[in-house]
């Protein structure tokens, strides 16, 4: 890497705003992610991580403030951002009818690659499905799903990768192959931005932690950092340690309101409140 590469962070995002009619969502968001690590927001439902996904992905434009990805500016270079990424959203772009060698081989003929059956066989290899890929995709585990999608998502080796709520639905096992998965990306100097509303995925893989809450980011730090915040509750005998979910609930809150508009957001995403790390599902 060079010194010119490794002065500009990976994602810079300075007074970002968005409002969605009178939905104030984003109120100026600030961060930088460096390069090659795992960045993940967290926040409550509806607090706006998936808004701020989309802006930074090209997909939505902000009404004020600036962002760069890979050194380009989103408003200004949305081609060459676009070039630069790639997005897991929270919804699955896996086409069902496909096998998984399929869906994997036409990504990487979009993508005007050589040798697309090379390159998907060789990520269904790394992604352990080398057995169920000639398997419609609409066979495959929710796991298995989420698997593909990330692979998807890897052809071509984009520098910067979005994953919005990777493992959300996944059962304890899948998680953690997709944990490991998201870190082989970070050790190969991927940059990763994730939301999540596990506070404990953001403990096991994240190097920051940005919280954001009422359209600001009100915390941002490494986990030790975070832990930081708040004095360790000691009893007598027993010294504890707050965990990420004790800091996260202290600065957002646990009363289950997303902030001052909670009652205005779209009943879809404001119906669990604080979710983080709490929802059964
Ligand atoms: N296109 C849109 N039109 C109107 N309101 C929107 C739109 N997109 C998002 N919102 C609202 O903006 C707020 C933030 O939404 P966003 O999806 O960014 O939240 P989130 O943090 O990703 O939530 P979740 O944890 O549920 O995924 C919500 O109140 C949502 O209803
Ligand atoms: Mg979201």
């Amino acid at each position: 890497m060079t010194n010119e590469q490794t002065l500009e962070p990976a994602i810079r995002v300075r007074g970002i705003q968005k409002s969605f009619k009178d939905l104030h969502v984003l109120r100026g968001v600030d961060f930088d992610v460096e390069r090659g690590s795992i960045f993940a927001l967290l926040g409550s439902n509806g607090a706006g991580k998936t808004t701020v996904v989309r802006i930074l992905s090209t997909l939505l434009k902000a009404d004020a403030g600036t962002a760069s990805v890979h050194g380009f500016d989103v408003a200004a270079k949305p081609g060459d951002v676009r070039e630069s990424i790639s997005l897991t959203g929270q919804f699955a772009a896996v086409d069902e009818v496909l096998s998984g060698r399929e869906n994997l081989a036409l990504i990487a003929k979009l993508r005007h690659l050589k040798n697309p059956g090379a390159i998907a066989d060789e990520l269904l290899e790394r992604f352990s499905l080398t057995e169920a890929g000639g398997r419609k995709a609409a066979t495959y585990s929710g796991g298995m799903r989420r698997r593909l999608d990330i692979a998807m998502s890897l052809i071509g080796n984009p520098p910067v990768i979005f994953l919005d709520e990777p493992t959300t639905g996944l059962d304890p096992q899948a998680r953690i192959e997709v944990w490991q998965t998201v870190r082989q990306l970070a050790n190969g100097g991927t940059t990763v931005l994730l939301t999540t509303q596990y506070l404990d995925e953001a403990e096991q893989l994240a190097d920051r932690i940005a919280i954001l809450h009422k359209g600001t980011i009100i915390q941002n730090g490494t986990l030790s950092e975070l832990k930081q915040l708040l004095p360790p509750a000691t009893v007598e005998y027993v010294e504890k340690q707050p965990s990420l979910e004790d800091v996260f609930l202290a600065l957002v809150g646990d009363t289950g309101e997303t902030g001052d508009d909670a009652e205005n957001t779209d009943s879809d995403t404001a119906a669990g409140g604080v979710r983080a790390g709490r929802d059964p599902r």
